[in-house]
């Protein structure tokens, strides 16, 4: 996607250094573009544990690339385990490093393993961006759908956290129909919650759709319902970090409650995703999908820029407890379609299925 003009994903080889992996590092988003150099297995696991980067599929290619770093030092197993314990909900994160010590331990040598990680990191991350680039084509059916109900006036879509490019190596799940229908001329708004306690509605999407010149106002979290009600949401659209093969969505604490409203209010509630967030081994989301929890500070305090620098500032009182709990499970009744890669099915098991049947047991 574009920043200032020029594109970028969000995470890349150094041109010149296959040794050194560059990227967008999201701590200073909107106010500042860093990019952050990663050259061990350590740093990748702060940079994705400290949310660096974040996301599921970014999350996913970060993972990806971590496991090739992993090919120059001396414990390839030990890397696998503490790259994989530095975020527990988002899918991508194994899906990745498994991929990846299938691919490592079929060849023998050093330098061949150094090749295959260095491939199949690339390809992860390409995997990544064309599914997100394809559920941007199947998305905008739908929003042209909807659009053409409203006779020119602005589809509203309300979107939770941050399921943009930021999240993936490029163009989004959530968002990615959302700029697929701006760039074909379907007048777009959207619904920005803000996404507390780490906000990465008012920082990233905000900051991202800005940039794509899309239409958009940030809310607080709480809006939505009230929104709904009157009438101003046409469709929710959010990304998930682990949707089971039954259809339960595991995402961002929050999206729960949107999907509640939007029942009630009969308004349509879809969720994006590329196949790498399922998971084909757990049935009940509720009780199985493991539930991040961060740390307090994150909710008794408030974050953002003031004359050019990063400050916090304390909100709740001193010494009153907090708990934040990072992904809230919504149950596949909610969920009115999944866009995938492969097309838009029912949350359910055997529509999941159909679209890919070599996960049939
Ligand atoms: O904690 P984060 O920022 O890594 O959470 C991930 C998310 O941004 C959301 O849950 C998102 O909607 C799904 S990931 C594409």
């Amino acid at each position: 996607m574009n920043v200032r003009g020029q594109h970028y994903r969000t995470i890349w080889p150094k041109p010149g250094d296959d040794r050194v992996i560059q990227l967008i590092d999201q701590r200073f988003l909107p106010h500042q573009f860093v990019i952050e150099e990663v050259c061990t297995v350590a740093e990748m696991a702060a940079a994705i544990r400290e949310m660096h980067v974040r996301g599921a599929g970014l999350i996913g290619a970060a993972a990806g690339y971590g496991m090739y770093l992993a090919t120059f030092e001396p414990d390839l197993m030990a890397a696998a385990g503490q790259l994989k314990a530095t975020r527990p909900t988002a899918v991508n994160l194994s899906w990745a490093i498994d991929r990846q010590l299938k691919n490592i331990s079929a060849v023998k040598s050093a330098a061949e393993k150094q090749h295959v990680a260095f491939q199949t990191a690339r390809e992860i991350a390409d995997e990544d961006a064309e599914h997100c680039r394809r559920i941007g084509a199947h998305g905008l059916e739908l929003i042209r759908s909807l659009s053409e109900k409203k006779a020119g006036a602005p589809v509203n879509i309300l979107t939770h956290c941050n399921a943009g490019w930021l999240a993936f190596v490029d163009y989004g799940s959530a968002t990615s129909p959302i700029y697929a229908a701006h760039d074909a001329g379907i007048p777009v708004h959207v619904w920005v919650d803000e996404t507390r306690p780490r906000s990465q509605g008012s920082k990233l999407t905000a900051w991202e759709l800005g940039e794509h010149g899309v239409p958009h106002t940030v809310i607080a979290d709480n809006a939505g319902g009230h929104l709904m009600q009157r009438g101003n949401v046409d469709a929710v659209m959010v990304g998930t970090d682990r949707t089971t093969y039954t259809g339960d969505v595991a995402n961002k604490i929050g999206t729960y409650l949107k999907a509640l409203a939007a029942k009630d209010n009969a308004v349509p509630f879809y969720v994006a995703l590329p196949s790498s967030s399922f998971d084909w081994n757990i049935r009940d989301g509720v009780n199985e999908i493991p539930i991040e929890e961060r740390g307090s500070e994150e909710v008794n305090c408030a974050d953002g820029w003031h004359a050019g620098h990063h400050v916090e500032v304390r909100v709740a009182p001193e010494g009153s407890p907090a708990a934040n709990f990072g992904f809230d499970v919504t149950p596949r009744e909610l969920v009115t379609r999944l866009i995938t890669e492969r097309g838009i099915c029912e949350a359910k098991e055997e529509s999941i299925l159909e679209l890919f049947p070599e996960h049939r047991s």
